[in-house]
């Protein structure tokens, strides 16, 4: 379940292969999205490889994991803003088939019952891309939170607070709260793929590693799911035994 590549690259290209084989596979795929530094080679290897093989992307549904309360899809940090500018812009999706939770939504919690509503309805992921934060979080899955979570609203913690404040301009600024789509809609996903690279991941790895289950590590969620793997670079698997 734990591949080991190179660096970040080898594993965008990697993923990038594994994502155009699931287009070609079903050209209608529902595809679970992540923002995030981790994903930028990915999204960047994708687009290249889709434009070189002239895959046809139009008729992909997209979900992605999250979004800040309080952003509109014209804020920088916004996670759309995110995802139009390293992938939605660059192919031809069908942008109203690309989800992701509205920030400004007048009725958050209404919304998030919607949107697991639509994934259903949708069929179901087909496959869910994942980064895993420095304390374990997946989306915005902060350890704690149930198994059985649907999409919800979510105060984020301090830790996550602070990893994310290197994209705004003061702590203050980042966001207090987020919607993110459940553990359980993530696992009722047919395929998981968990990418973690960089130094920054190593400890939160080694502890992914050697976790039993447990919603205090919320990542080890994925152990559980008989169709995940867990990608990392040399610079995360260093701590691994
Ligand atoms: C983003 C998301 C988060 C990130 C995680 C890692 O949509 O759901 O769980 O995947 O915080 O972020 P990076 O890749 O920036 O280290």
């Amino acid at each position: 379940m734990f591949y080991v590549f190179s660096n970040p690259q080898a594993i965008a290209e990697h993923v990038s292969e594994l994502l155009i084989a699931q287009i070609q596979k079903k050209n209608d795929s529902v595809l679970g999205l992540a923002t995030g530094s981790t994903m930028e080679p990915v999204y960047e290897k994708l687009c290249e490889q889709v434009a070189r093989l002239n895959v046809d992307v139009s008729g992909l549904t997209t979900f992605n994991l999250d979004e800040y309360i309080g952003l509109g899809s014209e804020h920088p940090q916004s996670y759309r803003y995110y995802m139009r500018q390293h992938l939605f812009n660059r192919l031809a999706f069908a942008q109203h088939r690309t989800f992701l939770p509205d920030g400004l939504c007048a009725d958050p919690v209404k919304q998030c019952e919607q949107y697991s509503g639509q994934i259903q309805q949708a069929g179901h992921i087909d496959l869910q891309l994942l980064g895993i934060g420095n304390n374990g979080h997946i989306g915005f899955n902060e350890p704690g939170t149930s198994f059985g979570s649907r999409t919800h609203v979510v105060p984020l913690t301090e830790q996550t607070r602070i990893d994310n404040s290197r994209f705004f301009d003061s702590l203050d600024e980042v966001p207090t709260q987020a919607i993110t789509l459940g553990l359980q809609d993530i696992m009722e996903s047919k395929q998981i793929i968990l990418i973690a690279t960089g130094t920054n991941k190593a400890q939160i790895m080694a502890k992914l590693y050697e976790s039993p289950v447990t919603e205090q590590l919320p990542a080890s969620v994925v152990k559980a799911h008989p169709n995940a793997m867990i990608l990392l670079d040399e610079q995360a698997a260093q701590f691994l035994p």
